[in-house]
């Protein structure tokens, strides 16, 4: 008991360090243009590798490498709850990578939702482009703040908490999100509770369900099977 109460005093101000470093880090220089010579599913993996990650010769860069034209034709391919999203991270667009940014594009079908789910390393602001949706995000003492916004409204989703869109109008809706993370992170709540494989016994427990409906989830959420 002592020695841990002891250990966890010695770790509570290394924690709260940990968390106010907790963003991306500061550029050391204008940008940086990850070089093509090198995998760039290290700027997916590895938030702070991405930062030391070799640069394009400043030489070799254009007006070609600040620019993203992948939206422009983007034709939604809503999944079956009616979301379909870009997301324009540096993996799409070299450019961003170093600056502690990126994007994305949804678009809601007429009654889709975009599952309750949180950003582990990103506020994300959102401007509703087009159409109207039930939009809000959950606090650490589990109060919601959500309500219909509509096209021209902007609205915000602090970093790490759980938050959720549907559209509640009767034409698809579009959403332009912005988050201050090259590597915002998702983590969906359902698949990451019933498509995980957490035990189902803790699952029971956890949520006073029965085998059947536990196995109902999972069959709902678990990860699908690449053929
Ligand atoms: C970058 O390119 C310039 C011009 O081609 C060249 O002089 C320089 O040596 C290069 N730097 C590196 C680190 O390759
Ligand atoms: C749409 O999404 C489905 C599954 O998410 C995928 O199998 C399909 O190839 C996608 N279609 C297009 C045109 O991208």
């Amino acid at each position: 008991m002592l020695p841990k109460l002891i250990l966890s005093l010695l770790l509570s101000p290394l924690q709260y360090c940990l968390l106010t470093v907790a963003s991306d880090p500061d550029p050391v220089q204008d940008y940086c243009i990850p070089n093509p010579r090198f995998n760039p599913n290290i700027i997916r993996t590895h938030k702070l590798l991405s930062s030391i990650l070799p640069c394009k010769n400043a030489s070799e860069v254009t007006a070609h490498d600040f620019v993203f034209s992948g939206m422009k034709n983007f034709v939604p391919n809503f999944s079956d709850t009616g979301l379909s999203t870009i997301s324009v991270s540096p993996t799409l667009f070299p450019g961003l990578n170093t600056l502690g940014m990126s994007f994305s594009r949804a678009e809601l079908d007429v009654g889709g939702i975009n599952p309750p789910h949180f950003h582990p390393r990103a506020t994300e602001i959102a401007f509703l482009v087009k159409g109207s949706i039930y939009s809000g995000f959950v606090d650490s003492s589990n109060r919601v703040f959500a309500k219909v916004i509509q096209a021209g409204e902007v609205t915000v989703y602090p970093r790490g908490l759980v938050h959720f869109q549907m559209n509640v109008g009767d034409k698809p809706a579009m959403i332009f999100g912005s988050f201050n993370s090259q590597n915002p992170g998702i983590q969906k709540i359902p698949a990451a509770v019933f498509g995980s494989g957490i035990e189902e016994e803790l699952l029971e427990k956890a949520f006073g369900m029965s085998s059947r409906q536990i196995g109902l989830m999972r069959k709902r959420f678990e990860p699908k099977k690449a053929k």
